[in-house]
């Protein structure tokens, strides 16, 4: 396999979302009933990818590391718990909607000239909440500046988010979908969190949410955890599951839905203040190196360190990492330093102790914690972003013709290897192929392909990312009892003895 690099070209975000639904990766969900915004389904081959990156995360975080545990927790918890966490009160987003188009937008995300260029004021929505092509968005910005440039005017035009806007400034604002003033509303607070009911009686006291972050279910459990793990100080606890938020406009894809999963580890550390900025840093790392084990090209990925200011009261430090998606640099895993927050909150919602007893200091306290969070369905689509390729190989006649491919890590690959018999109709052929198929399932997902012209199956499983094919011919059953193994990356063919396959493949698989 070839080492992936950062790609001058990335395919479009429609692009994707075509090839997902043909290849059987994801699906709107509720697809027969016209699809619901916000939800997807995962495919046949999108759940293998997904539980691949899953598998891998588990093990690099959990399996090879000897101070971190696993948890899997309840999706609707005690709804003290998003009182005590501030889920109740502060998990807002700001929304404005046109009363003209009944278009909805956050309103944080509605960007505009408080000073009229040209006569009027300016308002663009940004990249993210548009789902528009970041240059579009320059673009955007650049029109301002030139206008301001125009205009000979000294001051710099300041762009201000909606909720920075004065009463007297909403009729002014233009609205992003009609391009006229006067139809946007004041932003109110709207609550991200699900509500459900809980048990038969329907009165406030059944009120309760879906998780929106996994991370309190790790706090909830930290007693339990330290009670019954025999961890110490510095330890993490890691958890995979589901979690809900009911943004206002979910936007590209599988980027930004209703319904998604998160990878969360809260990493408890002792309180002192040189231990926090070290093991912040480590994590950062950590992140960084574990996405380029699984096949995403470092130069995709950059820092966005967050500003002092606009970090909440109780967080010593907050990195995104980012990654570029088809639409723009985006945050795909956060890093935050949550100081005590959390512990202190259920300690003092739940009235029970969240001290650690340190034996090495001899003394109680209760941890800090650095939060490494990251959801499963954007690292999905970063990495399809990143393997996506398409280049020209000769078809079966010598002549070039365009390919798509994925060039997955073989660790995440749906299918590991795809085993052909050269032709479907001699019996000796396919006996053979289909012992070794067999062999190889017991460790792996494998694809079996009988139908049609070696390169044409070859590119059905380029197009989906098996990084090897495994060809039984003549030879095999005459001569030499080995087998062809194709690299889908750069099409170069190897003869292996049919008795060293699972080796030759365990090498690069799980190497
Ligand atoms: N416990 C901290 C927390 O939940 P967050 O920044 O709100 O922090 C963490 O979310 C990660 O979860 C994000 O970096 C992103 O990868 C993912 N995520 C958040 N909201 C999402 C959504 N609506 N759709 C898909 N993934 C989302």
């Amino acid at each position: 396999m070839s080492e992936n690099t950062a790609k001058s070209d990335l395919p479009s975000l429609e692009t994707l979302v075509t090839l997902c639904k043909r290849r059987g990766f994801i699906f709107a969900s509720s697809d027969i009933y016209g699809g619901y915004a916000g939800f997807f389904d995962f495919g046949p081959l999108g759940s293998e990818l997904k539980k691949n990156i899953k598998d891998a995360w588990w093990k690099a975080m959990v399996h090879e590391r000897d101070e971190i545990v696993g948890l899997d927790s309840s999706i609707i918890m005690h709804p003290e718990i998003w009182a005590a966490s501030g889920h109740i009160d502060g998990f807002n987003d700001p929304m404005v909607d046109c009363k003209e188009s009944k278009k909805r937008y956050r309103a944080d995300q509605l960007f505009f000239s408080p000073v009229s260029v040209d006569g009027n004021v300016i308002a663009y929505v940004s990249v993210e909440e548009s789902g528009t092509m970041q240059a579009e968005a320059e673009e955007k910005a650049a029109e301002i500046k030139r206008k301001q440039a125009v205009q000979g005017s000294l001051d710099p035009i300041i762009l201000k988010d909606y909720t920075e806007a004065k009463p007297e400034e909403y009729d002014q604002v233009p609205s992003p979908a009609t391009g006229k003033p006067g139809s946007l509303t004041p932003p109110r607070q709207f609550n991200l969190m699900f509500e459900t009911r809980v048990g038969p009686l329907a009165d406030a006291a059944a009120k309760s949410y879906l998780r929106p972050e996994t991370a309190q279910g790790i706090f909830q459990n930290f007693k339990n955890v330290v009670d019954t793990g025999r961890v110490k100080i510095p330890f993490g606890i890691a958890q995979i599951g589901k979690a809900f938020r009911n943004e206002i406009t979910p936007r590209n894809f599988i980027f930004r839905s209703r319904e998604f999963e998160q990878m969360e580890i809260e990493y408890f550390i002792d309180p002192d203040e040189e231990t926090w900025p070290r093991v912040y840093r480590e994590w950062i790392d950590t992140c960084k190196n574990w996405l380029v084990s699984i096949g995403i090209p470092a130069d995709m990925v950059s820092e966005d360190v967050h500003p002092q200011d606009k970090l909440s009261h109780y967080s010593k430090g907050t990195t995104d990492l980012m990654f570029t998606f088809p639409f723009g640099t985006q945050e795909l895993w956060g890093i935050a330093c949550r100081g005590n927050f959390d512990l202190t909150q259920h300690q003092k919602h739940s009235g029970k102790s969240m001290e650690f007893f340190d034996e090495s200091r001899k003394e109680k306290y209760i941890p800090h914690v650095v939060e490494p969070s990251l959801g499963v369905d954007r690292t999905v689509l970063a990495v399809l972003t990143a393997a996506y390729t398409e280049d020209e190989i000769p078809n079966d006649k010598g002549k070039p013709e365009k390919r798509i491919l994925l060039k997955f890590h073989p660790r995440i690959a749906p299918f590991k290897a795809a085993v052909f018999p050269l032709l479907k109709n001699k019996p000796e052929l396919v006996e053979v192929a289909r012992t070794l198929y067999k062999q190889l399932q017991k460790r792996w997902n494998i694809a079996w392909d009988v139908s049609g012209a070696i390169g044409r199956r070859y590119r059905r499983q380029d197009e989906i990312g098996t990084p090897f094919g495994i060809t039984v011919d003549f030879d095999t059953v005459e001569k030499d009892n080995a087998v062809t193994i194709r690299d889908r990356d750069t099409t170069t063919q190897v003869r292996i003895p049919l008795t060293e396959v699972e080796a030759w493949l365990a090498e690069r698989i799980d190497g």
